[in-house]
């Protein structure tokens, strides 16, 4: 099915009780509109939305999913939780990004109980947005398997990356400066790059190589790599003896 026309987009919403369901309330309430394509489920907290939800909800056939939380410095519990949603989000929009997912189909808003307008505002905007992308993978090129395939890597990872986000990404200063600073520092991109990024490439290629044994060139091709680095982790792969050379065939497979 393309995008737009009769296309009605399944948009799952994690919704913070105090605040974005209110605010969803008092939206529905005033009667203010908004496309009906919004499943909501209710949560004590913003920073209670695990990213393995979200890459479950897409797993299982989302086409968008939005998050949304109190404002920052109001949410209802200490240490804040709207901040861990924050980097979260980040977390989520880079590794959407490395699957192939158009990050847009990815939304984390603030709106407090008393914003109803602003709720119908979002949710217009994101409905609008989603349904332009069409059903997931259509925008994106890829077909249900191959979603399936890298949504699944990056799902067996959600444990180590939890890891890595609490030792080496949690914010030093819970303060919207304190944000911005952290978020222009480019220590995200970094510490992603070396290492969510880097296992996550590693989860791939093993996926892959479950399923068929393949050359260099071919795993560079199907997940979009640079070839160069696809050797450095069959490399690493093959000296820790996850994978071996197959002569008479010319490619990996798993060891
Ligand atoms: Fe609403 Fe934490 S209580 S985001």
């Amino acid at each position: 099915m393309g995008a737009g026309g009769s296309f009605r987009p399944k948009i799952i919403g994690f919704l913070c009780n105090w605040c974005c369901y209110g605010g969803a309330d008092l939206c529905g309430v005033s009667r203010f509109q908004y496309p009906p394509y919004l499943r909501v489920i209710r949560v004590m907290c913003s920073g209670r939305v695990d990213l393995k939800f979200v890459l479950k909800a897409f797993l299982n056939g989302a086409d968008g999913v939005f998050v949304g939380g109190c404002h920052l410095n109001d949410c209802h519990y200490n240490p804040e939780g709207n901040y861990d949603a924050l980097i979260m989000s980040k977390i989520c929009a880079k590794i959407l990004s490395r699957v192939g997912i158009n990050t847009d189909r990815f939304r984390l808003e603030w709106v407090s109980a008393g914003e109803g307008i602003r709720f119908a505002e979002i949710m217009n905007a994101f409905s609008k947005r989603v349904k332009e992308l069409g059903p997931l993978g259509s925008s994106e090129g890829l077909a249900k398997e191959d979603l399936t395939f890298h949504l699944d890597a990056a799902l067996k990872l959600v444990p180590y990356i939890k890891l890595v986000e609490r030792e080496r990404l949690r914010l030093p200063v819970r303060s919207e400066s304190g944000v911005e600073a952290f978020l222009d520092s480019g220590d995200l991109d970094a510490i992603f790059e070396q290492t969510i990024g880097e296992k996550l490439a590693m989860s791939q290629i093993l996926s892959l190589l479950h399923q068929n044994p393949m050359s260099t060139a071919e795993i560079a091709e199907t997940l979009g790599l640079n070839p160069s680095d696809i050797s450095r982790h069959i490399n690493n792969s093959t000296k820790h003896g996850f994978v071996r050379y197959d002569v008479q065939q010319n490619c990996y497979a798993i060891a």
